[in-house]
């Protein structure tokens, strides 16, 4: 095999796990629980937030926690880590923009049997007409004893469908755009009246907030009767797969890149950085993956970005002795936001800025703003760059046009609150917020290798960006 195969495969091999922890994660919760199923097979410990971790977390120890069951935070702890030295961290986040079922969901109209679903997030909604949608999520189900447990669940045939209006009866006075109503033209068909009654599917009294339909297919996932089921967070989902695509294989065609393609390279990378256990015993840091909810929405939730949630957990891990040691470890500590970029579009290229046109398979984009909208300074930047140029790990740079609006992340969210050396980093993709976005095969190896080394290589690091 010549070099640049193997390279290719390689990359490929990436790739194609990428696409099964996508395909394995419709919602949120699905994200955090295949990030757990990873972690638990190279022995990290759970950890419950409401118990004492004194007597449990100690050096060379793998942990992680989960908030929600929506939010993730797993860390390994290095043998030579005192308390007052410092966290490497890289943050990314398990939602995405989607449409969420409404508490009461029961609709009928013309014979339809209707589902009434919330935007989440700022989707590009036009996207959601003709998929084939299906739901998964998590639902609360009496327990015999009376108890509510929290169950994941998803329903792998498509079951829904949002229809477009044909061409023959659009308004064509209105011009070519398509455009439609979030609350009124954006509702899912279940099935057809008709074909219910005929079944004698029934409605059950409990049951009535949402189509007994619906809820009795959620009930058969889960092996028990409709009844049980006492309430449901769900999202839809597009059930077509997420695939390698492009003549070269050179794409991922996906859903949720936005931002499970992060979430996925920073779990990964931390994994891989432990395989050899002398780098963890040799370390003088922590190690750690935060995974936040709430993203889409601003982070303002008690498993979003913007709440303490980082913060608690590193006040827990530099309790002792030290009084200050919370304080000091935060000036030792760095942070990776990830969080994917915007590669440049060939027929919208003048929506970036000439000199900074992030293009696929050409590493993680570092995103700069002057207004703060990420929290990368030069300092955080330069020795990221370093360690990338050391490893032959390509990155690009980014920074939006100054007549144009820019996103923003979790990066000066948690850089503003903890006052923590933070750069921010992702992937390029296109089609940001469509129900299928798509990015190059390549950056997921580009993304973990870089986050590797930063794992592994974190506390030689430190000493080079002191920003004083
Ligand atoms: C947990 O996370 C989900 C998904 O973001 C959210 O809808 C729900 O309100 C959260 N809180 C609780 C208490 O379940
Ligand atoms: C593991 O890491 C140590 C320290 O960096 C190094 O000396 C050793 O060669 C590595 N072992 C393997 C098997 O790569
Ligand atoms: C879109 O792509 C085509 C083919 O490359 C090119 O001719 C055209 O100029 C592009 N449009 C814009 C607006 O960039």
């Amino acid at each position: 095999m010549s070099k640049t195969t193997a390279t290719a495969t390689a990359a490929l091999a990436h790739a194609t796990e990428f696409l099964d922890f996508v395909n394995q994660s419709p919602s949120p919760f699905h994200a955090v629980e295949e990030s757990k199923k990873k972690l638990e097979k190279v022995g990290f410990i759970e950890l419950k937030e409401r118990d004492s971790w004194g007597d449990k977390v100690e050096p060379n120890g793998k942990y992680f926690f989960t908030r929600n069951k929506s939010s993730l935070i797993a860390f390994a702890v290095g043998g030579k880590f005192i308390q007052g030295n410092g966290v490497s961290i890289i943050a990314a986040h398990t939602d995405s923009p989607c449409l969420k079922i409404k508490p009461v969901s029961k609709k009928e109209k013309f014979g339809y049997l209707q589902v009434g679903v919330q935007t989440y997030g700022g989707g590009l909604w036009h996207t959601w007409f003709d998929r084939d949608l299906s739901v998964a999520g998590r639902v609360m189900v009496e327990s015999e004893d009376g108890k509510h447990i929290s169950k994941l669940v998803r329903v792998e045939k498509p079951i829904l469908r949002i229809p477009n209006l044909a061409i023959h009866l659009v308004d064509r006075t209105s011009g070519e755009a398509f455009t439609f109503n979030k609350e009124t033209h954006l509702t899912p068909v279940l099935a057809t009246s008709a074909k219910v009654l005929n079944e004698k599917v029934t409605g059950k009294e409990e049951v009535e907030k949402h189509h007994s339909v619906l809820v009795e297919l959620l009930a058969n996932e889960l092996s028990i009767t409709g009844e049980r089921i006492k309430d449901l967070e769900l999202c839809l989902y597009d059930t077509q797969p997420s695939v390698i695509g492009g003549a070269l294989d050179e794409f991922i065609f996906s859903p949720r890149l936005d931002n499970l393609m992060m979430s996925h390279c920073s779990i990964t990378a931390l994994i891989r950085s432990l395989e050899n256990d002398t780098t963890l015993a040799e370390d003088t840091c922590i190690r750690m993956v935060a995974l936040f909810d709430n993203e889409e929405i601003g982070s303002k939730s008690a498993y979003g970005a913007d709440s303490h949630l980082l913060e608690a957990t590193l006040r827990r891990l530099q309790a002792g002795k030290n009084p200050t040691a919370f304080e000091e470890s935060i000036h030792k500590s760095f942070l990776v936001s990830a969080d994917m970029a915007h590669a440049v579009h060939p027929n919208y290229s003048e929506k970036h800025e000439e000199n900074h046109r992030p293009a696929m398979h050409k590493g993680l984009v570092i995103k700069v703003n002057a207004n703060q909208r990420y929290a990368t300074t030069a300092a955080t930047s330069l020795e990221i760059k370093a360690l990338a140029k050391k490893h032959g790990i390509p990155v690009q740079e980014f920074v939006v046009r100054n007549d144009m609006a820019c996103g923003s992340t979790i990066g000066p969210i948690l850089s503003a609150k903890l006052g923590m050396r933070t750069i921010d980093v992702g992937a390029p993709q296109l089609s940001m917020h469509s129900i299928r976005e798509m990015c190059g095969t390549e950056d997921v190896q580009h993304s973990i290798q870089l986050f590797n080394a930063f794992f592994q290589e974190y506390q030689h690091l430190d000493q080079k960006i002191l920003v004083d």
